[in-house]
């Protein structure tokens, strides 16, 4: 089972990834990850990227696709599905993972939309810390590690991410708009998208993408 979550910045995609990647046993596919861990190697590329996140823009559509491409295609050699976390985030990227898919004769199973308002996203990420080690994440209003600054797992130091400062929120916020809403606007229109309500604790926005995925099963896509 491949499962793809959308939604704006902050509403929950990773929080929600880890407890489905751990029901499932899938392969957490977070592209904000991947290039994060590039942009700490210091090479050409990671200080490319780097600089493009830190400004809330996306990173060209072809360096995020030769990443995801290799990660799916190790995926698939372990026989394991996967959770889209962040990828594909407009039209284009979708098409290439279709392509792709297709290719490696498997398909999305199920496309998720996280539902919530902008300001309350806004919130979310101001209190967002993530542990610097083991990438755990934290929010200080719901979620506060037992020791300020402190990673509750593995004692790593909690630092804010660049991009959640609120110049670049507010980026990341019109991206969304202008790049990812045309995506979600498709696969509305395919009938693919399915919508839950992410303003919700995490335990219940996480029960009501299980009841979706009870309730329709597996399905095969087609490539517009
Ligand atoms: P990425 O890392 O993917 O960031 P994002 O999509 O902006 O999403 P976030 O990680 O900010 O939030 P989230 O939805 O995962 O929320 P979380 O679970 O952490 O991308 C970063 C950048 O990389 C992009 O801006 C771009 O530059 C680049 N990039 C990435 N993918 C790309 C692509 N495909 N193409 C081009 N460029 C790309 O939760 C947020 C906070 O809320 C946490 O503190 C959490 O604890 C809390 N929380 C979560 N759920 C709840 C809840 N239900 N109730 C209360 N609090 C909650």
């Amino acid at each position: 089972m491949n499962i793809a979550l959308f939604g704006p910045p902050g509403s929950g995609k990773g929080t929600q990834a880890e407890l489905l990647c751990d029901r499932f046993k899938l392969v957490h596919l977070s592209t904000g990850d991947i290039l994060r861990a590039e942009r700490r190697k210091c090479t050409e590329l990671g200080k490319r990227v780097g600089e493009i996140m830190k400004e809330g823009r996306l990173v060209p559509d072809e360096i995020v696709g030769e990443l995801v491409q290799k990660r799916v295609q190790e995926a698939m050699d372990e026989g394991r599905g996967v959770l889209f976390d962040g990828y594909p985030r407009n039209l284009r990227q979708l098409q290439r993972l279709e392509s792709l898919l297709t290719v490696l004769d498997t398909q999305i199973d199920h496309f998720v939309s996280l539902d919530i308002a902008p300001p309350k996203v806004v919130d979310r990420m101001v209190s967002r810390r993530t542990c610097r080690s083991c990438g755990r994440v934290y929010n200080l209003k719901w979620q506060p590690p037992e020791t300020d600054g402190v990673c509750d797992a593995c004692g790593g130091e909690l630092y804010q991410r660049a991009d959640d400062r609120s110049e670049a929120i507010e980026k990341r916020l019109v991206e969304y708009g202008r790049q990812t809403e045309p995506l979600m606007q498709n696969l509305t229109q395919r009938g693919l998208l399915q919508k839950v309500c992410a303003e919700e604790p995490v335990e219940e926005v996480f029960s009501q993408i299980m009841e979706l995925i009870r309730r329709n099963g597996r399905r095969q896509i087609s490539v517009s």
